[in-house]
Parts: C-alpha cells; sequence; structure tokens
C-alpha cells in the first residue's frame, strides 16, 4: 500500500464526519475518526504460544495509558494465529492487509515468519511494528522506513555471552539450538564473541525446529565433555532442554550457557533444574527501576502471570506506537512525520531507557543474569549500550 491509498483507505473509514478531503492532514478533529487498525500476527499455538500471548497482552497494557488509543484514535485489534509457519507468513501477512485492511502489522515471534512479513510490509508500505523475531535482515540488508523493532535482533543477546565464557576459564564448547534463522543467528553471535578472544568451538549441534527430543545428543554432549555448553532455546523447547539436561546428569559437570530466552517464561516449569543457569539478555527480572517495577505489578495485576521479556518487548512496542501517533496526531497517512517520531523516541522500557539505532533496532544494555530462586536476577551489565551491526542497512535515519 503506498501513502495515497492507505490515505484514502483512511479517508473512507473516517466517513463523512470529516467531510470532503478538503478537511486536511493532520488537523481534522480527535473523536470523529475510524479505529486504527492493528493486525496481530502471532503464535497462538505450538512452542511459542506463551511468548506470542505475552507479547499481544503487553501492547494492549501498554496502550491503557492513553485510553486503550493511539494518538486520540480508538484501536481494533485483528487476530491471526500464525503457529510459528513461516511457510504461511506472507499469505497470512497480506491478508491482514488486503483483507483486514489493518494499517500496522504487529508481530512476530519467529524470524522465519518475519520474514515473509518483512516482506509484505517492504511490498506494501505498511507500517510493521516487530515485538520480538530477531532476524538480523529484518533490520540489516532488508531494513525499511516502516520497519520497526522493539526486541533485539538475535546478535545482540549472545554476542557478550562469548566474553563472559571466556573470562570464566572456558576454552572448549559445544553449541546447539534448533535448525532455522534465530538459533543459527544466535549461534553466530556467541561463537563471533567467544572466538575473537581465542576459544574454540568444538562441535555445533542442530535440531530441526520445533523438536524437543534432545537425548541422543546430550548423550554426545557427555562424551565429548567439553568446558561448557551455549544454547539457543525458547519457549516450550526450552522449558524441556533445561529440564532434560539436568536429568542426564549434565547439570553439575558441564555449565549450561544460553541466550536469556533460555528461561523467560518458562522458569516455573524448569524449576530446580534451572537453578544457577547464567544466561545474556537484555532484560532481568529484578532490575532495580520503578518502571520496571510498575510494569511487572501491572502486568500481574491485568493478566495474573509474572511478566518475562516477551511481555516487556510488546509493552515497549506499545509505547513506541504511542509515541508515533501522538505526534501526528492518529493520522495514519502522515507518514514521514509517523516514521521521524518513533525514531526520535525514548522509550522508558522496564530493561531500562532506549533509543533506537537508524536501522530501527533498539540500542540496549544487555545484562548477565543467573536464575536464583525461580528468578532471573541480574548480576551484572555484559555488554553496555549494544547496537546491532546491521550489516547492510542502507538506512540513513
Ligand atoms: C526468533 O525466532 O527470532 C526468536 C524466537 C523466540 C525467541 C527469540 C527469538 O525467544
Amino acid at each position: 500500500m503506498n501513502i495515497k491509498t492507505s490515505r484514502r483507505k483512511f479517508l473512507q473509514g473516517t466517513g463523512a464526519a470529516l467531510g470532503a478531503a478538503a478537511t486536511g492532514f493532520p488537523t481534522f478533529a480527535i473523536g470523529q475518526t475510524a479505529k486504527i487498525k492493528i493486525g496481530i500476527m502471532m503464535p497462538f499455538t505450538g512452542t511459542y504460544a506463551q511468548l506470542g500471548e505475552a507479547g499481544f497482552n503487553a501492547l494492549k497494557l501498554a496502550l491503557t495509558a492513553s485510553g486503550g488509543k493511539l494518538g486520540g484514535r480508538d484501536v481494533e485489534y485483528i487476530t491471526l494465529d500464525d503457529e510459528s509457519n513461516p511457510a504461511r507468513g506472507p499469505a497470512n501477512a497480506e491478508k491482514l492487509i488486503k483483507e483486514s485492511n489493518v494499517d500496522i502489522l504487529y508481530g512476530t515471534v519467529h524470524s522465519g515468519v518475519v520474514m515473509g512479513m518483512v516482506k509484505i510490509a517492504r511490498e506494501t508500505g505498511t507500517l510493521l511494528m516487530i515485538p520480538n523475531a530477531g532476524a538480523g535482515a529484518a533490520t540489516g540488508p532488508l531494513c525499511a522506513p516502516n520497519i520497526f523493532r522493539s526486541s533485539f535482533s538475535n546478535w545482540q543477546p549472545p554476542f557478550p555471552m562469548g566474553k563472559v565464557a571466556y573470562d570464566k576459564g572456558y576454552r572448549n564448547v559445544v553449541t546447539m539450538t534448533w535448525k532455522y534463522g534465530a538459533g543459527e543467528e544466535a549461534i553466530g553471535g556467541f561463537t563471533e564473541g567467544f572466538t575473537a578472544l581465542g576459544g574454540k568451538i568444538v562441535k555445533e549441534i542442530m535440531v530441526p525446529f520445533p523438536d524437543v527430543e534432545f537425548q541422543a545428543n546430550l548423550a554426545e554432549i557427555a562424551s565429548l565433555k567439553p568446558d561448557a555448553v551455549f544454547v539457543f532455546f525458547a519457549g516450550g523447547g526450552a522449558a524441556k532442554y533445561v529440564k532434560d539436561y539436568a536429568a542426564a546428569g549434565l547439570r553439575k559437570s558441564i555449565p549450561l550457557l544460553g541466550s536469556g530466552f533460555l528461561t523467560e517464561g518458562v522458569l516455573q516449569a524448569q524449576g530446580e533444574a534451572a537453578e544457577g543457569i547464567l544466561t545474556t539478555l537484555h532484560y532481568a527480572d529484578n532490575l532495580d527501576l520503578p518502571t520496571n517495577k510498575k510494569f511487572r505489578a501491572d502486568y500481574k495485576k491485568a493478566f495474573n502471570k509474572e511478566a518475562d521479556i516477551y511481555a516487556v518487548q510488546g509493552y515497549d512496542a506499545g509505547l513506541l506506537l504511542a509515541a508515533g501517533f501522538k505526534a501526528v496526531k492518529g493520522d495514519t497517512g502522515a507518514k514521514a512525520e509517523l516514521y521521524k517520531a518513533m525514531e526520535a523516541a525514548t522509550i522508558d522500557s522496564p530493561r531500562g531507557k532506549f533509543t533506537l539505532s537508524k536501522a530501527h533496532n533498539p540500542i540496549q544494555d544487555i545484562y548477565l543474569r543467573e536464575v536464583r530462586k525461580g528468578q532471573n536476577e541480574v548480576i551484572g551489565v555484559a555488554h553496555k549500550a549494544l547496537a546491532d551491526p546491521a550489516r547492510g542497512c542502507k538506512l540513513t535515519g
């Protein structure tokens, strides 16, 4: 969709209250406008179901601060379960835009699925807000003025773990993940940080997404006897991996390290098996910030669940959209100004304040965390204000 058709659609939606197009933008009266439609394309089933739910819940929570509105206009959510199925990504995104006429495409969790959303967002010019999926290309070679991410690039959280592992004296590490974009890029980030210092990856193990049969691989790890194991798993798969790792008797002999998603939203399920695991991530439960404390309390009250990183990212996506739409008073057609306001925003996030890079990805602190008594506790800052290198992105900001 280009800007013209989007304005036409907006005008149709606003109806007679606005009168002729001569009313002009952005001076239309607040309260006489059509709803802003957000297409929520998230996994509501499968291994990432909980992640999708948290990312959507927290978006709604963020908008309650502005009466559930964006730039003074009511918001309508149209939800679609993407099932973390990359093959259906483009068709699902297209359906939301062409059939449901959404103004904003919101999603998703899975990097393979987001690649389809990126393709359609680039073709149609629709604003894409990514609240999780870390696919490097979205804020790298395929970056675009209308594509924003409130979360991370897959490279960001694991890269600083390379130095943490090296400083702990580990020299030979086995990596393990699901074989798809996010897993490969996360292992790439860790490997880059670790090998630059002289560490060695003795074996890269990859299993198909979303398999959770880890026994044979864990037996192989036991026989390889590395100094440590670094993994990327998330959601249901992460819950199972940590339990299986402990059950295989590896917990005491070979330290398990991870990108922090390994212990996000699944600590209750992992129980004792997760205690002591070290991870790096752009969030920790007990960050001593007023915004974090208030957010966690509000989230718990609204949804009767502990907040996690997926909730934080959804919340921040809401704040980012709110900042943009406030600046243009809800005018979805004022794209250049909308994007400018989003680019200039400082987000007061539960993770700590952040701004966006030129490629529209958060520049953020990566914390070192340890699981203690069922909480992801911060024990240090592994890398301050880390920006994704955004290799291949031509945006100049
Ligand atoms: C991804 O596919 O990009 C992804 C999924 C789950 C996570 C992190 C990244 O926790």
